[in-house]
């Protein structure tokens, strides 16, 4: 992978910038993601935003070797500390999970009052995000799933609007994903089913249980694998 060569994960995260944005890429390792966006013409600039030490320098160098420290600024810092306000309308967070993502964007929410868009892609745990941007007004516009090197991902892109519009099933689909649960392709077919033999396997193991934590656990996955086999099943 390159600034040329992205994964097909980061690619469909480029994928929703709008052309012409000042993208703000938090987290953004060897600043890959704001150097191929800027290169395929679809930013005119970005802040590259590292908190790590190596991933950082990496960053810096991958920008100086393309020729694009006039355009892309890289900056050390957590979060959406190293934005200034009103500096971007559009930010990207992938690879990590969706409580470090929610973090983030809580942390720095008064960074993105000229924010039109999110793209966001967690690893894990994609439920926490939808339901960050829920409770602050962020609407879901699109999701993706995809698989790459046997990993399943998901990108949710949002902006700011009725957060409730997407769902009509809210528990549910905070969970599945409704644009995802609406499309329903292999990928999406192939994590749950993934998802739900886990479950069984966890509420097999704890059939037996006598405690009270572990009983109220089986109790947790015994409702969930339900609310989402109906889900499913519909
Ligand atoms: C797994 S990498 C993902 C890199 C790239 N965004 C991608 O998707 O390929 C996660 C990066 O986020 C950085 N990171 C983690 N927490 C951060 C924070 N609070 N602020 C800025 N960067 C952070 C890590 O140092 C690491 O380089």
């Amino acid at each position: 992978m390159n600034e040329l060569q992205l994964s097909k994960r980061l690619q469909t995260v480029v994928s929703f910038i709008p052309k012409g944005s000042v993208l703000a890429d938090i987290g953004s390792d060897h600043a890959y993601l704001p150097c191929y966006a800027y290169l395929h013409g679809y930013i005119t600039k970005a802040i590259a935003g590292e908190v790590a030490d190596g991933p950082f320098r990496s960053a810096k160098q991958q920008v100086e070797k393309c020729g694009l420290s006039r355009v892309i600024s890289v900056r050390k810092g957590d979060g959406l500390q190293v934005v200034a306000p009103n500096e971007v309308n559009c930010v990207t967070i992938a690879g990590m999970g969706g409580t470090l993502i929610s973090n983030i964007l809580e942390a720095g929410k008064g960074k993105l009052t000229a924010v039109k868009r999110l793209i966001l892609q967690p690893n894990v745990g994609a439920h926490i995000v939808r339901r960050w941007l829920l409770e602050n007004e962020w609407e879901l516009i699109d999701e993706r799933i995809l698989e790459e090197d046997g990993q399943i991902y998901e990108v949710l892109v949002a902006e700011r609007g009725n957060p409730y519009r997407p769902y009509t099933q809210l528990h549910v689909e905070l969970l599945l994903g409704p644009f995802l649960l609406k499309e329903r392709n292999d990928v999406f077919e192939k994590k749950w089913a993934l998802e739900m033999k886990h479950w069984r396997d966890v509420i097999e193991q704890l059939k037996h249980a006598k405690t009270e934590e572990a009983m109220k656990k089986k109790q947790q996955f015994v409702e969930t694998l339900h609310m989402v086999e109906e889900a499913l099943n519909r």
